[in-house]
């Protein structure tokens, strides 16, 4: 599936009506055989919308709860027309008394936006299926030509958007933000009824599949914004450090290699201005095509580093409109056994976290949210957290940038996905390309994931080594990773990394559960690891389940005791990890919610391997992994 794309035909994937034509031609006639182009539309994601004019959505609206999906389906299960009166999207209020309206928006059934519904109302925690959303909205709309779009920080799963009657668009993938385009003609000054149809129930060919092992909270979870914009405007924009040569560090006055891409084709004349304020950089390139490759040599920068988060304000403007973001610079790559931050080697004391809110009990998305969550991960000692397994809230990997947190981002290719097939794999692709396109100017980000423990086969090997080299062609600055699987119990208890994904992969990355999912924790001390890959060696998730509170001796599963064993057997054992070793993210920062953990006693629905339980109690496991993480701190600079 994927294809070997000249450096030339990768800048021409971001062209509409440039594209050079027999490529055009052959990409439209593809995609529209794999019936994907809707799903391709994302590539008009708008980045960095936090600096655009708009109207904030968030708030209360109005939903009505819809299991069979009355709303969107005639009772012969035929999708209903876009001017049907029954339908959920058209305005509920009838024409005349003798109007038959069996659906209707109240205030009494309100929610709040963002956030997902499952905490929201008691009826809800189980629930997956539909839920229609409206809100009423007024706006005063200029007449200078500008475009307007409605922005989503994510939805999950399947959102259909309508505004004032008319479809916008549909959207998949629970976890990265989507725009449409509003007409102008369409936007009313009073009254303008938006219509989010809000679907998460769960598919075998979906992303993520039918079975995982975190709650599947349904609804608008992210922000909701009305953005207004210039005709062209600055729709993406990547500025980064070039990668150095293998192995080097970035020069003292190191070099920029980014793009500036504008909705449409510019006016003749048209410039990008890009400006570092805090460097003295103001520059400027011809605006010849939609696509602006830019390039210029910084002054002496200071490079980002956890020790050092500096971030840089850096505006991008032309004659009608500006975007500006904070951007730290910094280079990372895996050379040969190591990984090298801005040329030197580092040793990942990581976490993983879901993007849950465990003492609310609900979708983490509020700044608050991400202080709380990078907090735990820094008292822990943490330079590096794996936000598992979709990309977390926008706000998470700022507030990275900030402190300082190195982060591995994740799309949900999560175990037993349907690799065989071409529509399922452009469904990750759309999610991988939405992830990338909203944070491809995080520092903080150093490792883009195409998925974790997918069973090995070739068609699955094919399925992410295609993930993988999108990944590359979108963004050549960062590592690509993914958890990979183990053959077990190899002569001498030597475990082997030898995944064929491992050859396609920067970092050699895998989850191990050596003594909770297999034998006692003891097992640790006669096993041993390896990887034929000259790579780069990560563990990506190891842990055992500790009920907060529940204390017996270390023999028993479930008690705190048994998880402190756990972990001082693995820790112990990480000492004798081979050469190539250069981080772990145990499981997991604290207790999280999910649906396949029903021990009655220890569970009753939640993952209980947390090192803070969801109360935010440290576990005794907790002092274990900070003893390792500060001895490492000492150690391994
Ligand atoms: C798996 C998986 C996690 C899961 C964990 C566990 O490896 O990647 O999503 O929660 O193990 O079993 O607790």
């Amino acid at each position: 599936m994927p294809w070997i794309l000249k450096p030339t035909d990768k800048l021409n994937l971001y062209l509409k009506p440039e594209m050079n034509k027999p490529v055009r031609y052959l990409f439209i006639l593809i995609l529209t055989v794999l019936g994907v182009s809707r799903l391709s539309a994302q590539n008009n994601l708008i980045t960095n919308v936090q600096s655009r004019k708009a109207l904030s959505l968030n708030g209360t609206w109005q939903y009505i709860v819809d299991p069979y999906e009355t709303g969107f389906y005639d009772y012969r299960f035929k999708e209903l027309k876009e001017d049907n009166p029954d339908a959920y999207w058209n305005t509920d209020i009838p024409k005349n008394k003798s109007e038959k309206k069996e659906h209707g928006y109240a205030d009494k059934y309100s929610i709040t936006v963002p956030g997902d519904w499952n905490h929201q109302k008691p009826e809800f925690l189980f629930y997956e299926g539909t839920i229609w959303y409206k809100r009423s909205f007024d706006y005063q709309k200029p007449t200078d030509g500008s475009k307007f779009y409605l922005w989503f920080g994510a939805v999950n799963y399947r959102a259909d958007v309508y505004l004032n009657g008319k479809k916008l668009g549909m959207h998949k993938g629970g976890f990265t933000p989507f725009n449409f385009e509003v007409p102008a003609a369409l936007l009313k000054e009073k009254g303008n009824f938006l219509v989010v149809k809000v679907d998460n129930k769960r598919y075998a060919d979906e992303v993520p599949t039918l079975n995982t092992d975190w709650w599947n909270y349904g609804g608008i979870t992210r922000d909701v914004k009305l953005l207004e914009l210039p005709a062209t405007f600055i729709q993406d924009f990547v500025v980064q450090l070039k990668k150095p040569l293998p192995g080097q560090a970035p020069a003292k006055t190191p070099e920029v290699d980014g793009w500036v891409k504008l909705n449409q084709a510019p006016a003749a004349g048209e410039v990008v201005n890009v400006e570092i304020p805090q460097l003295g950089i103001k520059k400027q390139f011809a605006a010849t095509g939609q696509l602006v490759p830019i390039n210029f040599t910084l002054p002496k920068v200071q490079l980002w580093s956890p020790g050092n988060p500096v971030l840089y304000k850096v505006i991008v403007s032309t004659k009608t409109d500006r975007s500006e973001d904070k951007i730290g610079f910094r280079t990372i790559e895996a050379y040969g056994k190591q990984v090298l931050l801005n040329g030197k080697p580092i040793f990942m004391r990581g976490i993983c976290i879901h993007g849950e809110n465990p003492k609310e009990v609900r979708r983490a998305y509020t700044r608050a949210d991400a202080e709380y969550l990078l907090g735990k991960a820094k008292e822990l000692n943490c330079n590096m957290v794996r936000l598992a397994h979709y990309p977390h809230d926008e706000t998470m990997t700022r507030l990275a940038d900030s402190l300082g947190i190195l982060v591995w981002s994740e799309i949900p290719v999560y175990w037993t996905i349907q690799f065989t097939s071409n529509e399922v794999l452009d469904k990750a692709k759309a999610q991988l390309e939405e992830m990338i396109t909203r944070d491809h100017n995080r520092a903080s980000i150093i490792i883009w994931s195409v998925g974790n423990e997918t069973p090995v086969s070739p068609a699955r090997t094919d399925f992410m080594h295609s993930l993988i080299t999108r990944a590359k062609q979108l963004d050549g600055t960062r590592m690509v990773s993914a958890a990979l699987e183990v053959s077990n119990g190899g002569l001498n208890n030597l475990n082997v990394v030898d995944d064929p994904l491992g050859e396609f992969v920067d970092l050699v990355a895998f989850n191990e559960y050596l003594g909770w999912y297999g034998g006692m924790p003891d097992k640790c001390r006669t096993t041993n690891w390896s990887t034929p890959y000259n790579k780069p060696l990560f563990i990506s998730e190891t842990g055992a389940e500790g009920k907060s509170g529940f204390h017996a001796d270390s023999l028993t599963r479930f008690d705190e005791e048994f998880q402190e064993w756990y972990f001082k057997e693995q820790t112990a054992m990480l000492k004798r990890m081979p050469d190539n070793f250069v981080g772990i993210t145990p499981w997991v920062l604290n207790d999280f919610k999910s649906p396949k953990r029903n021990n009655p006693y220890y569970q009753e629905g939640w993952n209980r391997k947390g090192l803070f339980d969801d109360k935010g109690n440290k576990k005794k496991a907790f002092y274990v992994m900070k003893a390792y993480y500060d001895e490492m701190e000492k150690t391994k600079q």
